[in-house]
């Protein structure tokens, strides 16, 4: 019979997977084991209606989980087969993933190290440019996953993206089930299990330079930023060709591969979509950045953090029992 993976060594997996990012920290997953398999499902219960009506950014945060734990998998030695909506009765069964024994690569390991280190990290960039080499190497990671990465370099691309990016804001910010959604989730204690904690909100300016990021409330981070220094923050636009359940799925695994790589790079990440939850920003991110091509999931902001700024704390996660357990029970 084929070796396969103990459960140990699963359980170990599933919790280094739950740090992947998440929609406001929501985790809206959980993950079965089989006898020889892992099964990972929708939390549905854990989608936010009033940001995320679509379920898109529940969908995104699943693959992102789902992309971390093939890497935890390939980085002990277990190589991992991804079969994604395995059950069309079934939608909330997302991937049912297959192992074989495999030699880990400098890369499976790297990948894993950035997992402990990546942070979402809302504070203000330096001025230092992201070279133009790092963000092809980017692109080139999400193109092997068949999607697309398109820096925002153009002028006329960086301005009507950020245009969209104050406009989704201003919308979802007149929206009260919005604002009564943010209040619930976020500017939270850090000891709570989920929500975005307080200790990793901003305090000062949710502007950087033309970027507008999302207003959480309760900050307490102060952002050493210099406020002479521009930031360089750059935007990347990440697409898929089509926009099914499935490609929203399997565009969080570029996202996070992109996210791990950067931080590899040592360089600070934050994921923003508010403008593509809102369907009008949305359509004028595919009309007037992408050009009509492809469908824009996420939007990913990339630079470098001061060097004179503490580290992030790490955000909180709920309990492993609370999101592993064995299938059938
Ligand atoms: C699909 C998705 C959308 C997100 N949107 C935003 C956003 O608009 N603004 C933001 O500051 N963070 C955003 N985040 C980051 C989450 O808030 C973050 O991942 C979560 O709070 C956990 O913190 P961590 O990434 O530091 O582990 C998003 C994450 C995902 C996966």
């Amino acid at each position: 019979m084929m070796a396969t993976p103990d459960l140990q060594t699963l359980r170990a997996a599933v919790a280094l997977a739950a740090r992947a990012p998440s929609i406001h920290n929501s985790q809206p997953w959980r993950w079965l084991h089989g006898t020889t398999s892992l099964h990972l499902y929708a939390d549905a219960a854990r989608l936010l209606p009033a940001t995320d009506p679509d379920g898109r950014d529940l969908m995104l945060s699943c693959g992102a989980a789902l992309h971390h734990l093939q890497v935890t998998m390939a980085a002990s030695g277990w190589a991992t087969h991804v079969h994604r909506l395995p059950n069309p009765n079934q939608p909330d069964h997302l991937a049912a993933v297959d192992f074989r024994p495999r030699e880990p690569s400098r890369d499976d390991i790297a990948l894993a190290a950035a997992i402990q280190r990546r942070r979402t990290d809302r504070r203000r960039y330096t001025s230092w440019p992201v070279p133009a080499e790092l963000l092809a190497d980017l692109a080139r990671t999400a193109g092997t996953f068949g999607a697309v990465l398109m820096p925002t370099t153009e002028p006329d691309d960086r301005y009507q993206l950020v245009r969209a990016l104050a406009e989704a804001s201003t919308r979802q910010e007149a929206d009260l089930a919005y604002a009564a959604e943010l209040a619930a989730w976020a500017g939270r204690s850090p000891f709570v299990a989920e929500g975005v904690p307080a200790t990793n909100i901003p305090a000062g300016e949710r502007r950087h330079g033309d970027t507008t990021m999302r207003a959480f409330p309760n900050g307490q981070l102060t952002d050493p930023g210099d406020r002479w220094e521009d930031d360089a923050g750059e935007l990347l636009v990440l697409a898929t060709a089509t926009d099914t359940t499935e490609s929203r799925l399997r565009a969080g695994e570029p996202m996070s591969s992109v996210l791990l790589w950067a931080t590899d790079f040592r360089m600070a990440t934050c994921p923003l979509s508010q403008v593509l939850e809102v369907e009008a920003t949305r359509d004028l991110v595919r009309d007037r950045v992408l050009d009509g091509f492809g469908v824009p999931q996420i939007v990913l902001r990339v630079g470098w953090a001061p060097v004179n700024t503490a580290p992030l704390p790490a955000t909180p996660r709920r309990p492993i029992d609370d999101i592993f357990g064995r299938q059938g029970q």
